[in-house]
């Protein structure tokens, strides 16, 4: 049975709920599907406690991610004897409120994990996640996987290669960014016409460029084999993301210029 990023942890919810949503760039847009759910299977040792701490570091967080271009937060309380640890984080090309939309959705959607002393999901927009111990340098754990969407009813080559190109060059280019986030886009030929090709890929800001990189490296080779005959994917894991799609989920201004970081690094880097 496939380990949710740690072995305490049992799957609960696995919901790959591929709703379309209508994207419509510009507007309010909290990108609340859910990718993922799931609670650990320990109870907090004094749940009234432990949910009073960590209510209140719910509340710090989300006042950090109110700050503009504030898109990762953590947050941690010790008290009582109940510590808690959380980690939130916005894909970058969400504005604020939507970034705090999702956040408020994804805090009441995990407390369907009552008593437990962890939790976290995973949505399309943002990430959340609880524990009664520190995770914040970990990066990729079993239980990391490829969501693809619906199959489509034949290959698409140009596509395929198209994604192939943009998330290779994204898992390079991001642990090298300040920040450890991209979006790209790559133009798509087909045969009487040219469409697009979006992609974003993500790190936790809280581990290491190595960190990113050897998590990246995973998410890529989760993801990749969705695009042979799927318009869209995710990658989710412990401490990165990936997303890719046919249908633009972010602005055509709000693309990451990664040609740099793809140019000095790579001989460098192989040299290690
Ligand atoms: C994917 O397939 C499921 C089951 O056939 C369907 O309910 C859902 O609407 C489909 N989603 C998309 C994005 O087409
Ligand atoms: C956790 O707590 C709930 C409610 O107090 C209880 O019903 C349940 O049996 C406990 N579960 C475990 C695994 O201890
Ligand atoms: C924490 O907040 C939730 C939701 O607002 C509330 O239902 C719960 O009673 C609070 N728990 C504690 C211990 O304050
Ligand atoms: C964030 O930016 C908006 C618009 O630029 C501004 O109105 C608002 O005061 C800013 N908020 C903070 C907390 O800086
Ligand atoms: C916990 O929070 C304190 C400040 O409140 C901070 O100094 C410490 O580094 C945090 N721990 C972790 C693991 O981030
Ligand atoms: C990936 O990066 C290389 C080097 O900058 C570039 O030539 C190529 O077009 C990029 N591929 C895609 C699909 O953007
Ligand atoms: C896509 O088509 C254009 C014009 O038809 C051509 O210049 C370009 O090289 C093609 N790109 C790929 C990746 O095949
Ligand atoms: C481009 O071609 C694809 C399939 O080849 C088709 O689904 C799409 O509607 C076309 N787009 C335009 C704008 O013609
Ligand atoms: C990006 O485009 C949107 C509309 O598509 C516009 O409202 C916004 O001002 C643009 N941002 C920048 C930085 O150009």
């Amino acid at each position: 049975m496939a380990q949710w990023w740690s072995f305490r942890w049992q799957m609960v919810v696995i919901a790959t709920v591929f709703m379309v949503f209508l994207t419509i760039p510009g507007r309010s847009q909290p990108q609340t599907n859910v990718l993922i759910q799931a609670c650990s299977t320990v109870n907090a040792t004094n749940t009234q406690i432990f949910f009073s701490n960590l209510n209140e570091t719910f509340r710090d967080v989300r006042r950090k991610l109110s700050n503009n271009n504030t898109y990762f937060a953590t947050s941690n309380l010790t008290r009582n004897s109940e510590p808690v640890y959380v980690m939130a984080q916005c894909r970058k090309y969400m504005s604020t409120s939507d970034c705090l939309g999702c956040f408020d959705y994804a805090a009441s959607s995990i407390r369907t994990c009552a008593t437990f002393n962890g939790a976290r999901t995973v949505l399309d927009g943002c990430f959340l996640r609880y524990e009664s111990n520190s995770f914040f340098d970990q990066t990729t754990l079993p239980g990391n996987q490829g969501l693809c969407g619906n199959r489509t009813s034949s290959r698409q080559s140009a596509f395929e290669r198209a994604v192939n190109g943009i998330l290779s060059n994204l898992s390079i280019a991001t642990p090298k960014i300040n920040g450890f986030y991209a979006a790209a886009t790559a133009p798509v030929n087909g045969t009487s016409n040219t469409t697009t090709a979006y992609a974003i890929a993500q790190c936790a800001e809280s581990v290491t460029p190595d960190g990113c990189r050897s998590c990246m490296q995973v998410a890529f080779n989760n993801i990749r084999s969705c695009a042979t005959d799927v318009t869209d994917g995710r990658s989710v894991d412990s401490g990165c993301f990936m997303r890719y799609s046919a249908t633009a989920f972010f602005r055509n201004n709000q693309t990451t210029d990664i040609a740099p970081f793809l140019l000095e690094g790579e001989t460098s880097t192989s040299l290690c």
